[in-house]
């Protein structure tokens, strides 16, 4: 069965980049948020991509209305009742995530096809919670996720193959490249980058370098778009620490253990470009300063 209506929970930053592609590609699409301030907090951040786009050429005016019109938000978890995919984007806590899937279980037609979009949490963990596991899916995207092409598309020891194959379908109707991979913790990308960025503070602390340097050889020595610290301070450090602890708790591997200057940092709360202050200060946003860290 083809996928035609989607669910999305969750109206943050991904939840409303995800809700947005959606709809950009076509897809009817229920958003639902704990309050009505937060769903209207996506929206807007939704209608600023898309009068964006429409001011850059690449939309015009009637086709940002037209996808402006197949969102719907609510604060009802009962409208996802005719949903044929539901993703999750919410708090990346377990027990959130796992009460959440026991609610939409009992909700949702037993068709329907449950996905996370966790990035570091078991989707088995969240699957067993529902009387689907063999519906159910991990759904990964990346921030900004109207602009990254990629999606990694997780399947469990139970989760049945044509299922997988619906989703996975799906996931290249948004115009993205899907990847396929097992419910690993990191999956793919997590698995790789998290190491590289927590060496790469490894590296400040011991003295290699400057942040400055560090960001300008990434970048222009490997042609990253952006430098590690750059891309810490934009994915949140409070992020990329929780899911250091779960990659490392799953692993029991160096590798995968939080340095302690990214501790001390999210302890303090500079918890990246997010709270104003990270690797770099965002007291002027267009000219961040690297911070005297070490
Ligand atoms: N939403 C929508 N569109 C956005 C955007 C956003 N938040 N940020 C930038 N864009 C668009 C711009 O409008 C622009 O579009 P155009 O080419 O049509 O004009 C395009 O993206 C490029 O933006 P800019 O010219 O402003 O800036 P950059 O060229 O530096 O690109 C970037 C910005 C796309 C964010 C780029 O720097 C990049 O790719 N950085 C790396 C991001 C990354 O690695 N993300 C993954 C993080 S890991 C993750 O998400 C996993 C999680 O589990 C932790």
């Amino acid at each position: 069965m083809p996928i035609t209506k989607i669910g999305v929970v969750g109206c943050g930053l991904m939840g409303a980049g995800i809700a947005q592609t959606a709809a950009q590609s076509g897809f009817p699409v229920v958003v639902c948020e704990t309050s009505l301030e937060l769903l209207q907090k996506g929206f807007k951040s939704i209608e600023k991509n898309l009068d964006r786009l429409v001011e850059k050429g690449s939309l015009s005016a009637a086709e940002r209305e037209i996808i402006r019109g197949r969102l719907h938000g609510t604060t009802n978890l009962e409208d996802f009742r005719d949903a044929d995919l539901v993703i999750e984007a919410i708090i990346e806590q377990l027990p959130a995530k796992r009460e959440l899937f026991t609610a939409l279980d009992k909700i949702c037609t037993k068709n329907a096809i449950f996905a996370s979009n966790t990035s570091s949490l078991s989707i088995t963990e969240m699957a067993v919670t529902t009387a689907r596991p063999d519906r159910f899916v991990g759904l990964h995207f990346f921030n900004p996720v109207p602009v990254m092409k990629l999606v990694e598309v997780v399947r469990t020891i139970a989760t049945n193959p044509a299922a997988y194959e619906v989703v996975f379908t799906f996931a290249q109707k948004l115009g993205k490249t899907a990847v396929r991979t097992s419910d690993r913790t990191g999956f793919i990308v997590n698995r790789l980058l998290v190491p590289y960025m927590l060496d790469c503070i490894r590296a400040l602390e011991e003295g290699v370098a400057s942040i400055e340097d560090i960001d300008n050889s990434m970048k222009l020595g490997c042609g990253y778009p952006m430098g590690p610290f750059t891309l810490l301070d934009f994915v949140g450090l409070d992020t990329t620490y929780y899911i250091a602890n779960v990659m490392f708790d799953e692993f029991k591997e160096k590798r995968f253990a939080p340095p302690a200057l990214l501790k001390r940092m999210v302890l303090s709360g500079w918890n990246g470009r997010k709270a104003g202050k990270g690797f770099y200060d965002y007291a002027d946003p267009k000219n961040p300063k690297a911070m005297k860290l070490v």
